[in-house]
């Protein structure tokens, strides 16, 4: 990775950051963060390939970016062939681009009252295959699940509103309805692209 692209990345967490810092409502740091992501996606080199270390037994996310109060973090993804997300929710708002490769995303929606925290009744609302440089937008409420649908390892840019490795989230069973809790945790942590 050259100085220059280290520089981009550093201005681009820059720019987000100040975006989160300014703005309290979700529709408006989307807004305004979305094409910022698009430009990284679209430049070449301008993401670390460490960033996007694979492991074998299922995706890895890997921390690009984390503030000291946590408000939000950026995160690399990597989907080998065949790899996929169960059915989830992410308790913020998400940005997630693809950096290289294809992947599945399918959306669903709770269409349930919200009360049983260990049943849900869900619905699938749409299905698309996102190419290098689209950028998923996901409000708080947003479920969704991702698969690497080609044969190449697929590579992501992810942002959210919390410090997603370390929150408890929810999978949905789409069959029995069932909700099930997780922790992602970060499978590698990248503590110096910020400055250096
Ligand atoms: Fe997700």
């Amino acid at each position: 990775m050259t100085q220059q692209n280290k520089a981009q990345l550093s201005q681009f967490i820059y720019d987000i950051e100040a975006i989160i810092r300014k703005y309290a409502m979700e529709s408006d740091i989307l807004q305004r963060a979305k094409p910022l992501l698009e430009e990284l996606l679209r430049s070449p080199n301008s993401i670390s390939q460490e960033s996007f270390k694979p492991r074998k037994d299922r995706f890895a996310n890997n921390l690009i970016y984390l503030p000291d109060d946590k408000i939000f973090s950026v995160i690399g993804g990597v989907f080998l062939p065949g790899q996929a997300t169960p059915i989830h929710d992410h308790f913020t708002w998400a940005l997630i681009g693809i950096y290289e490769g294809e992947e599945r995303e399918s959306y669903y929606r709770r269409i349930d009252d919200g009360s049983n925290p260990k049943v849900a009744v869900i619905k699938k609302t749409g299905e698309r295959i996102n190419k290098k440089g689209h950028v998923t937008v996901l409000g708080k409420a947003g479920i969704h699940c991702i698969e690497n649908v080609s044969d190449i390892p697929s590579l992501s840019v992810h942002i959210y509103g919390l410090d997603i490795g370390n929150t408890q989230r929810n999978t949905y069973n789409p069959v029995t309805g069932e909700i099930g809790n997780f922790i992602s945790r970060y499978d590698s942590i990248l503590r110096n692209l910020r400055t250096g």
